[in-house]
């Protein structure tokens, strides 16, 4: 029979070994997962297929791409895609690489087009991905062949509350009911009124992308790494939602405020927020913060006064890009009185000088985590009952690590019997 440890590299088993520990419940005794998931570059790829190939991607907001012909760039794990509205108005999601020799059609920007036009040898492309010009080409084949084997490889995608995600896996689960657990969250925000301003991607950052969002997601830290900027939304009052299982792809937490209608402000969490707040939320609503995450690759804050979103993509076994959700600007739904306030960005100025004093600190730890996972003593230290959010998201990731495995095994399994 073949198993586990006859196909996949000891650094993949080291891991599956040590899940049923993280997997636990917190009271049970579960424990971090194990340090090769955060830094081998061979886990790294297991888990690009494992996770990131088949999971629900987000790459923007409808808003951004308003009208036919307009377009995003996005690469995520080194694959280029365009993100584009067509003549029907509706989005498609594509490879970016010309069906010639792969040059990217276009890269990391935005913009409006009727024609993607690569610019090695000036192969052309239809808002549908279909391709309409190859000069100097008609000798070489006939151009209806030409066209019918250079179509752009569309990408599924779907798009839920206005958010457009993408998922590389054609046979995937729709999305929608995985995320059910956030309607409630979202009650009163009438995303579809509210103005987007998108997130800016920054430099990438010196750490496995699960570790950013693993102290994103928990508030045991919260009073010992930001004393006093976060003394608002005390870790006392934290409230978790429960684990609906495999199938279910948010995790959320949230915090009771010790006013209503605070948010980010210069002075960390404090009342009054930034921005006024949005008067059809509830009062639970206007007197806490949520935070919620849609693994792996996104997170959204829900405040009184706005909800903001981080995009968040690995570009290595340790490193990553992020763009908003706190960690830079923009990312941010708001109501269109708020944006056309006069003052509106002092406003920004105040929200995000609290947002750079928590990212400095949490930067710190995210920076000592990473060097922990190279030690010959990296701990698999028991979790706390406010990482309850922790064992969550080490279940989340351990059925599909469980799940590539299988396939692995099963296709070394296939090709033994077929010799
Ligand atoms: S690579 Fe695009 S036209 Fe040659
Ligand atoms: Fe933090």
């Amino acid at each position: 029979m073949t198993t586990a440890y006859d196909v996949l590299h000891p650094d993949i088993v080291s891991v599956l070994d040590g899940l049923d520990a993280s997997t636990r419940e917190v009271k049970e005794g579960a424990r971090v997962l194990p340090a090769a998931a955060y830094g081998s570059p061979v886990f790294h790829d297991f888990e690009k297929r494992a996770v990131w190939q088949r999971s629900w991607l987000c790459v923007g907001r409808v808003q951004q791409v308003p009208t036919p012909g307009t377009f995003l760039a996005v690469t995520i794990l080194d694959e280029p895609l365009l993100i584009v509205r067509g003549d029907d108005m509706g989005i498609r999601a594509m490879s970016a690489l010309c069906r010639h020799r792969g040059h990217a059609l276009r890269e990391n920007c935005s913009g409006e087009t009727r024609r993607f036009v690569c610019p090695y040898h000036h192969w052309s492309y239809t808002l549908t991905g279909d391709l309409v010009g190859a000069p100097r080409m008609e000798d070489a084949v006939e151009i209806k062949r030409l066209r019918e084997e250079s179509q752009l490889p569309l990408i599924r995608t779907e798009i839920w509350h206005g958010f457009i995600f993408i998922n590389f896996d054609s046979e995937a689960k729709p999305l929608a009911p995985s995320l059910v657990k956030l309607e409630p969250y979202l009650a009163g925000y009438d995303l579809d009124t509210m103005v987007t301003i998108p997130p800016t991607f920054g430099p990438d950052v010196p750490w496995n992308w699960k570790l950013l969002l693993e102290n994103y997601i928990e508030p045991y830290h919260t009073e010992y790494v930001h004393p006093g900027i976060h003394d608002f939304a005390p870790s006392t009052g934290v409230e978790f939602d429960g684990w609906n299982g495999d199938e279910d792809n948010v995790i959320v937490r949230y915090v009771p405020f010790l006013e209503p209608d605070g948010g980010l402000t210069e002075r960390g969490w404090a009342a009054p927020a930034s921005f006024p707040p949005i008067e059809t939320l509830s009062p639970k609503q206007r007197h806490r913060v949520g935070f919620g995450m849609l693994p792996p690759s996104m997170n959204i804050i829900f405040t009184p006064d706005m909800l903001c979103y981080g995009l968040i993509y690995p570009t290595g076994p340790k490193s990553l890009t992020v763009g908003g959700g706190l960690f830079t600007r923009g990312g941010w739904c708001m109501p269109k009185s708020t944006v056309d306030l006069p003052d509106f960005e002092d406003r920004v100025a105040r929200m995000m000088e609290g947002s750079r004093q928590l990212g400095e600190q949490d930067t710190s730890v995210n920076i000592a985590m990473q060097q922990a996972k190279s030690s010959a003593f990296a701990p698999r230290g028991r979790l706390a009952p406010l990482e309850e959010t922790l064992a969550q998201f080490n279940r989340w990731l351990a059925a599909r690590y469980r799940a590539e495995a299988d396939r692995m095994i099963d296709m070394a399994a296939q090709r033994v019997a077929a010799e």
